[in-house]
């Protein structure tokens, strides 16, 4: 694959363990949706690294001193419905007061073309840095088309969080947003003839929340 600077691969060891039982078709659906938020706390904390911060006056016991905080309201979280939200609780984790937007997407079966259904988001979102999450980043479509709908409604600071990737939805995503830094645990082989992730882990919605 074509080597993108805005896309960043996650080699983590304690990462590598957990998603190989989220792959296991065994792994039942509580302990699916436990890993995928273990997952994505471990992914909040390395894409927040460059995160502002603003210098803040501290009283200790002992002595005023100035540390450094994450502004107040600067973050919000845009999972992409309906597997994004099995993201959420992970990034609140870390971040309990990000304020939380809705993009509803789903993927025509046959086309696999994406469609916007549903889009609800914090006022101020314009001025925030957006963590837009989803676990699968497949042909990309889904994502593009949540960028652009981001980026229409005025965000200027995006990064994208997903579990797991094809290389075709890492190449789309880097290519049409060369302005948002992705972030992946696992760049997987391929995608097979109905849009799947190879090897993957099959349907992460439906096994978020056992609708199949
Ligand atoms: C899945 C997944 C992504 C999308 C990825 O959602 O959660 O949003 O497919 O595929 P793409 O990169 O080819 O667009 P799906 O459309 O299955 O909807 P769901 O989350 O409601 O199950
Ligand atoms: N959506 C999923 O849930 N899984 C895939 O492998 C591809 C898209």
């Amino acid at each position: 694959m074509k080597q993108f600077k805005n896309v960043f691969i996650f080699d983590h060891p304690l990462i590598k363990h957990k998603i190989s039982i989220l792959r296991d078709k065994n792994t039942g659906m509580k302990e699916f949706r436990e890993l995928v938020e273990e997952i994505t706390t471990i992914m909040t904390y390395e894409s927040m690294r460059d995160v502002e911060l603003v210098p803040v006056q501290v009283e200790t016991p002992l002595e005023t001193t100035t540390q450094y905080r994450v502004p107040e309201d600067s973050i919000a979280i845009v999972p992409i419905l309906r597997a994004g939200l099995g993201m959420v609780n992970g990034v609140h984790r870390v971040f309990p007061t990000a304020k939380v937007g809705h993009i509803g997407m789903y993927r025509d079966e046959d086309t696999l073309e994406p469609h916007e259904y549903y889009c609800k988001l914090p006022e101020g979102i314009e001025n925030k840095t957006v963590f837009l999450i989803d676990p699968m980043l497949a042909t990309g479509g889904s994502a593009c088309d949540a960028l652009d709908a981001l980026k229409k409604r005025g965000c200027k600071k995006i990064k994208l969080m997903s579990i797991i990737a094809a290389p075709q939805g890492i190449e789309a995503v880097a290519t049409a947003h060369p302005d948002v830094p992705v972030y992946v645990s696992t760049l997987d082989r391929g995608l097979n003839e109905h849009g799947y992730i190879l090897p993957g882990l099959g349907d992460a919605g439906d096994r978020l929340y056992g609708t199949k």
